[in-house]
Formats: C-alpha cells, sequence, structure tokens
C-alpha cells in the first residue's frame, strides 16, 4: 500500500464539516416530514464508505448484496453473519455522518425472535452499524417489534425481497397485480405499525410504490420503484459499473469501473513487461558513501 499524499482528494460535493449533522433513524423521519428527500447507497468496505460518506450521502447500506457484488456468489443467501460483520467494521471505520445501516442476512432472523434480537444487537455492538434491515411482511411483525424493542432501529424491506428468490421464482418485479398489490400495502403499514423507521420498495411498479409513500408516515427508500419514494438506493457496484454479471434495467450506471480496473490492470501488464515499470522515481536509492562501504564489506 503506497503511503505518499493522494494526487486527488476533493470529492466534488464536500458540505462543510460545520453544515453538516449526523444523520440518524429520527432525522431519517424528519427529512420526509421536511419534503426532502432521502439518499442512500451500499458499501461493503472502508474506502467506498470514506469516499460516499465525503459525497454527503445520508445512508450507507452494508447490503447483503455483498454476497453476490463482492464475495461472487449467484445468489444473497450464502453469506453469513460474521462476513457481514467483517465488512460493517471496514464501512464504519470509513463513515463519520451517514446513517449506518446492517443488512441482515439470510437465516439470521427468520429462525426465531430471539435469534433475530442478538443478530441485530451483533450489527451494533460488533459491526459498528447504528440499524439494521430485515426483509418481509407481516411474517417478520414480531422480529421487528422484539428488535425495536431492544432499542435498534428497523428499516423494512419489500417488494422483491431476494432472500426469497427460491420463492419468488428468480429476480422479478413484485406487487404486479392487484392481489398482490394490495397485500404489499397492508405489509408495508404493519412494518410502520411494528415499529420500522424506514422501509425499502424493491422493484414494484412506480405507482404502487408512490400509493404506499404516501400512505405511510415513516419514508420509503425505493430501488426500481420509480420517483414517488421518499428517497432512492443503488447497490455501489451496480451504479459504478463494477459488477459485470448483469445490470438490473432499474440501474443507471454513472461509470464503468470494472473497464477502467481492465485498462489499469492491462497497463501494468504491459509497463511491467515492457520494463518501463518501476522507473527511477519508484524506486529507493542508497547514499553513495554507504554503498561503497557495502562494497568494501562484502569483498573483505
Ligand atoms: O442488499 C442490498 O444491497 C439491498 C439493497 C438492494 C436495498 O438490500
Amino acid at each position: 500500500m503506497s503511503t505518499a499524499a493522494p494526487a486527488v482528494s476533493t470529492p466534488a460535493i464536500q458540505p462543510t464539516a460545520s453544515s453538516r449533522k449526523k444523520m440518524t433513524a429520527t432525522a431519517f423521519r424528519q427529512k420526509k416530514e421536511r419534503g426532502e428527500i432521502i439518499t442512500m447507497l451500499t458499501a461493503y468496505d472502508y474506502p467506498t464508505a470514506l469516499a460516499e460518506d465525503q459525497a454527503g450521502i445520508d445512508a450507507i447500506l452494508v447490503g447483503d448484496s455483498l454476497a453476490m457484488v463482492v464475495l461472487g456468489y449467484q445468489n444473497t443467501l450464502p453469506v453469513t453473519m460474521d462476513e457481514m460483520l467483517h465488512h460493517s467494521r471496514a464501512v464504519a471505520r470509513g463513515a463519520k455522518y451517514a446513517l449506518l445501516i446492517g443488512d441482515m442476512p439470510f437465516m439470521s432472523y427468520q429462525a426465531s425472535t430471539e435469534l433475530a434480537v442478538r443478530n441485530a444487537g451483533r450489527f451494533l455492538q460488533e459491526g459498528g452499524m447504528e440499524a439494521v434491515k430485515l426483509e418481509g411482511g407481516r411474517e417478520r411483525l414480531e422480529a421487528v417489534r422484539a428488535i425495536t424493542g431492544a432499542g435498534i432501529p428497523v428499516m423494512g424491506h419489500l417488494g422483491l425481497t431476494p432472500q426469497s428468490v427460491n420463492q419468488l421464482g428468480g429476480f422479478r418485479p413484485q406487487g404486479r397485480n392487484a392481489v398482490a398489490a394490495k397485500r404489499l400495502v397492508e405489509d408495508a403499514l404493519m412494518l410502520e405499525d411494528a415499529g420500522c423507521f424506514s422501509l425499502v420498495l424493491e422493484s414494484v411498479p412506480a405507482r404502487l410504490a408512490e400509493l404506499v409513500s404516501h400512505k405511510l408516515n415513516i419514508p420509503t427508500v425505493g430501488i426500481g420503484a420509480g420517483i414517488g419514494c421518499d428517497g432512492q438506493v443503488l447497490v455501489t457496484h451496480d451504479l459504478l459499473g463494477l459488477f459485470d454479471r448483469f445490470t438490473p434495467k432499474f440501474v443507471k450506471k454513472y461509470a464503468d469501473f470494472h473497464g477502467e480496473m481492465q485498462r489499469a490492470f492491462g497497463e501494468f501488464i504491459q509497463d511491467v513487461q515492457s520494463r518501463s515499470f518501476p522507473a527511477a522515481q519508484h524506486s529507493v536509492d542508497i547514499d553513495e558513501a554507504e554503498w561503497q562501504q557495502l562494497m568494501r564489506d562484502l569483498e573483505s
């Protein structure tokens, strides 16, 4: 790792430290009351969290999408609590202002309410997070009540819930008929009533997400759910073009980091093979007198 000062260190947007307040679950809710839009991104490591925080993001989600975009699994099911905590700690070291939300992985909250509370607690005690997110509606109410009862803010997640991919028959939009849409509206109201401070709506019709957002007092954060939500979230690796496998239709790609990485790696390989790297400025020298002394020592 280089210890030299970075050539460029100024992010595009950098609110002054004095004007910036630490985001909390309560402040998240107040943003909706004031009609202010909420921004959220995922992060899984220190440098990404640092850059997002410095850019002014409201919340950072250590998503279980970690399983797919960082660890290379086909879906989110294999990622464990310990892996989530490992990445949460790195993110917590990078972010100062954003609300930090740990995504409860598959089987960390489904088996029992007690397990759910214990694992939610681990995100705060061991992972440096300030809130947790879990997937599901009416079947999660007991867990939501118990976790919030322990003083831990909970974000809900409805619509396409990737941990249920086997039940949903794939990563496909949800709530597209009247029965499913009504169930989703009911679930959203129940999650709010159970104590969630916010709700992710993933891959649902824009009109449905807007309706839910109007019905709830807590903010909705949409991903593939249109413009009518109270906030927007994207998986950072999709936004940066870092995940080469596929890009969901609802993603706006702001960069092509996969292509940029390939270019940089290719240039490094070429430079090494052509012996143009390292150049003199990348090398350390030894004082001439010391060198001569070494030569004499080696000869004797
Ligand atoms: O795991 C994740 O990144 C998420 C977002 C898609 C909201 O749950």
